[in-house]
């Protein structure tokens, strides 16, 4: 989907979209028509419509008109608008334009008195490229071409900027759909490691990867027990972006990428157990944002570090019972192999803070069913050891809406993954507080850098109970990338 910005609404186009308030009679920035039949049928559709958010209604313009068509995009009440409603509706509309097979399509967007323009202008481009993209690489019946889009603006530096950073943030989050929904069989710790390379060489990030026999000899004791049931072994995979000040400590972001989950000896049941092929988020949206964070050039020195591993039941699987090393040499017993998220997590952190003593730290995981019960699928859960971190995520996450809540942890929480035979187990007591828990253990691994947690397991791809949005279609959601490149944007501010 190309993009481009007009001042002007008069020129040709298949459709002309516009939006509409619920309490308004008019279209926001359409310009007058003086044909008095085209505007009473917009001004009917108005009334029988009545910009009810979401509703589209087109309207088919006969004779020399620049627009063949005009398309009302209901937007729903003024004081009931989110960040989010221009990005749902915009999805909408070119979900429609493609639908009708159109080339191009144009959307007026509205003045800056119904939201800013800037913000605007970033839903528009969101919401109408992340709908449209399709995981269709394995049906021979593919998608249309996306339909191009206009936007009809006011030219100014700051909208020409929010327009080709979003297009960056939008393929960001593609790029991690595409990387997650592909199939356990087609995705395995060697092929997220070709991704991370290949956008490491277009990008000019320098990327190291590390292999089976390295992280057992540097151990990486987590990481390598997770992995030994697999013949796909697992990878430690490490991008670093350095475009700021050369002593500015880095941000670190880890992302768990279990390529799949099948639980391991703690076999899971097998219903939905293809899903686990999600398990992979955490992973996949580091890579996303370390793609879009060296494409917009952001001023910064940032480090992604995703552990990948396949988690698999058979003779060389680890066990309940075993005891492991991890790479800050505490030890922890495994009472549930299903419970393996945090072990690699808890590698890749403690690595992490020793080897770049970033200024903060931020990780992504579909760590814990638990996360589900508590938040359910529209919301992702956020433990921190620092609120003015957690502040800052939060509001990223009002401004993008990609929604997080926080989960307390203190020591009551942290005393419930003791072990009496090693220093910490890998699961709490029983089913209390599971999302406490998995993060309690993840802050084993950190020792004083401030760090957020974030629980992807309901978010991170589409599951019964999520709530539909057209720039969401079924599989992978990408959650995260647009809210943490929010962060990083907005880091010098
Ligand atoms: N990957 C799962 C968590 C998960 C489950 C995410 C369902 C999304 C949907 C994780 O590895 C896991 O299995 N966690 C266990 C931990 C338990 C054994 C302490 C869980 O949540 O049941
Ligand atoms: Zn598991
Ligand atoms: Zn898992």
């Amino acid at each position: 989907m190309k993009i481009k910005l007009e001042s002007s609404s008069k020129n040709k186009t298949e459709l002309l979209c516009g939006f509409v308030p619920e309490e308004s009679s008019r279209v926001l920035g359409l310009p007058e028509y003086d044909d008095v039949k085209i505007t009473s049928s917009i001004n009917q559709s108005i009334r029988d419509n009545g910009g009810k958010l979401g509703n589209l209604t087109i309207i088919p313009i006969s004779g020399k008109k620049p627009a063949s068509r005009i398309l009302l995009a209901g937007i729903g009440k003024k004081n009931k608008m989110t960040n989010d409603t221009l990005r749902f509706v915009s999805g909408k509309i070119a979900l429609k334009a493609r639908e009708l097979k159109l080339k191009e399509f144009t959307i007026i967007a509205p003045p800056s008195f119904v939201n800013e323009i800037a913000s605007t202008v970033s839903q528009i481009v969101e919401g109408a490229k992340m709908s449209v993209y399709k995981f269709d690489k394995f049906r021979a019946e593919k998608e249309n071409a996306p339909p191009d889009l206009t936007i009809v603006c006011l030219r100014s530096a700051k909208v020409v900027k929010a327009i080709r950073s979003s297009e960056i943030i939008a393929d960001g989050a593609i790029f991690t759909k595409s990387m997650a929904n592909l199939p356990p069989n087609e995705c395995n710790p060697s092929t997220l490691a070709g991704f991370a390379r290949t956008i490491s060489n277009k990008n000019k990030m320098r990327c190291k990867i590390i292999s089976k026999s390295e992280l057992k000899k540097n151990g990486f004791g987590g990481i390598t027990a997770v992995g030994q049931g697999s013949k796909n072994e697992p990878k430690l995979i490490i991008l670093e972006y350095s475009h700021g000040a050369k002593n500015k400590k880095p941000i670190l972001l880890v992302g768990k990428a279990v390529t799949f989950d099948t639980g391991g000896i703690s076999l899971k049941p097998g219903d939905n157990m293809n899903e686990m092929k999600f398990d992979k988020c955490g992973g996949c949206t580091v890579l996303g944002i370390m793609k879009a964070a060296s494409e917009l050039k952001l001023p910064i020195n940032l480090v992604g570090i995703v552990p990948s591993v396949e988690n698999m039941p058979g003779g060389e699987s680890y066990r309940p019972g075993d005891i492991v090393k991890l790479y800050n040499g505490k030890t922890a017993e495994i009472l549930n192999t299903d419970a393996e998220g945090r072990l690699i997590l808890a590698d890749a952190l403690a690595y992490g803070e020793k080897q770049y003593s970033p200024q903060a730290v931020i990780d992504f995981a579909t760590l814990t069913g638990a996360c589900i019960v508590a938040l359910g699928t529209n919301v992702a859960g956020m433990v921190s050891n620092d609120e003015r971190l957690a502040k800052r995520i939060f509001d990223s996450s009002k401004r993008t809406s990609e929604e997080v809540w926080q989960l307390p942890l203190n020591q009551d929480y942290m005393d419930m993954i003791k072990s009496d035979v090693a220093d910490m187990k890998n699961m709490g007591i029983g089913r209390a507080a599971g999302t406490i828990t998995a993060a309690a253990f993840l802050q084993n691994a950190i020792e004083k850098t401030p760090w957020v947690h974030l629980d992807i397991a309901g978010v991170a791809w589409t599951q019964t109970a999520t709530k539909e949005k057209p720039y969401n279609p079924k599989g992978a959601t990408g959650f995260g990338v647009r809210l943490v490149l929010d962060y990083l944007q907005n880091l010098r501010a």
